[in-house]
């Protein structure tokens, strides 16, 4: 089905979306009511996605993943940001934003909260394609054919409540709405993070196989760095509401470049010695997002950190050995004016 969507007109080499500048302040209110202050949720992020690929998102919780997300998904509106569909602008009389939210979808975490308790399985995705103008029948046999894609047959399961499944077949039916929309990219922000083991195996296989079927992309959120791994092409990091290393998954994992990925990553690369990495684990948790650190915001837990740090914001530019492994740090920039700067050219 790759390269015969119709829906692909700027062809293979086209990301699906481009982001730019997204941003997304929270204001916090007082006991008066009045603004006081704003959670730097998200701030000012750009990256794109390229067609079929699985792009990972990992980061500390409260790193602004969700709300990335909710962005994507036009479910909350940015403070600032433009968005480029297939090679089309979006909004100011290019793409509508209600045509940018058709083509996405997203499967949260919480299967049961997801889930209308009073609605079956199959009256919850019939729901969404009511919404998007099918009849009543057309859209109750769409729903039989979508839970049969995703492996729950529909005599046994059309007719089933929330309560009277399992987290995994909850999961599915949750799959199942998103896809009935026929979206381009499905977002899944930790979407196998609360099933047990031997379930997210099954539900991430069914994903990699709905992905090859549907001509799909994903956007995968997780915090656990094993299922990122295995199902990403690359992989972005998010620190404080910037990202702070973006690239192929394999190199990412090799060779992580930031020290806040390499930290991260610390603990689970010390199980393997040949890929032990020289990095201190992560210790506390990150600065308030509403008065962040100047210049670089790992400032503070880093130990590498000078004066340039703090100075500086460092840009997110391209590594000179590989233009797809991009880096927000100091160090990776020779001249930037950290003494580690040119060292790490130099051994490159
Ligand atoms: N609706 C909201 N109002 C105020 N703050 C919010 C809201 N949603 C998220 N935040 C804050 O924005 C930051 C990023 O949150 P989130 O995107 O959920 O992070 P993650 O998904 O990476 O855990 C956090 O500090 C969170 O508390
Ligand atoms: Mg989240």
């Amino acid at each position: 089905m790759t390269g015969a969507d119709p829906r692909d007109r700027g062809g293979p080499q086209q990301p699906l979306l481009i982001v730019d500048g997204l941003k997304k302040y929270f204001p916090l209110r007082n006991a008066l009511g009045t603004v006081s202050a704003h959670v730097q949720a998200v701030d000012g992020i750009g990256f794109s996605i390229a067609k079929g690929e699985t792009l990972g998102v990992v980061g500390e919780s409260g790193c602004g993943k969700s709300t990335t997300a909710r962005l994507l998904m036009q479910l909350i509106e940015p403070d600032a940001g433009s968005f480029v569909l297939d090679g089309d602008p979006v909004g100011r009389g290019g793409v509508t934003v209600r045509e940018l939210r058709r083509q996405v979808q997203m499967v949260f975490q919480d299967s049961y909260a997801s889930l209308n308790p009073r609605h079956t399985a199959a009256q919850e995705i019939a729901f969404g394609l009511r919404v998007i103008g099918k009849d009543t029948a057309t859209a109750e046999a769409e729903a039989r054919q979508t839970l049969r894609m995703v492996g729950l047959d529909p005599d046994l399961y059309a007719g089933r409540y929330p309560h009277e499944m399992s987290g995994g077949q909850r999961q599915r039916v949750n799959i199942a709405r998103g896809i009935a929309l026929n979206p381009r990219l499905l977002i899944l922000d930790e979407a196998v993070s609360a099933l047990d083991k031997s379930v997210q195996a099954q539900v991430l296989n069914l994903l990699d196989d709905l992905k090859q079927r549907l001509n799909l992309t994903y956007l995968f959120i997780s915090h656990d760095l094993n299922v990122v791994h295995y199902v990403s092409d690359r992989v972005l990091v998010m620190y404080l509401g910037k990202i702070v290393e973006v690239g192929p998954v394999d190199r990412i994992w090799r060779e992580a470049a930031h020290p806040y990925t390499r930290a991260l990553f610390s603990s689970r690369l010390s199980m393997n010695p040949a890929l032990r990495v020289a990095a201190p684990p992560l210790s506390g948790d990150p600065p308030n997002p509403v008065r962040p650190p100047s210049g670089c915001r790992f400032r503070t837990r880093c130990t590498l950190a000078e004066d340039v740090c703090a100075a500086s914001e460092p840009a997110l530019i391209p590594s000179p050995l590989d233009a797809a492994h991009a880096v927000a740090c100091h160090i990776a920039r020779a001249g930037s004016g950290h003494s580690l700067a040119g060292a790490l050219a130099n051994a490159a």
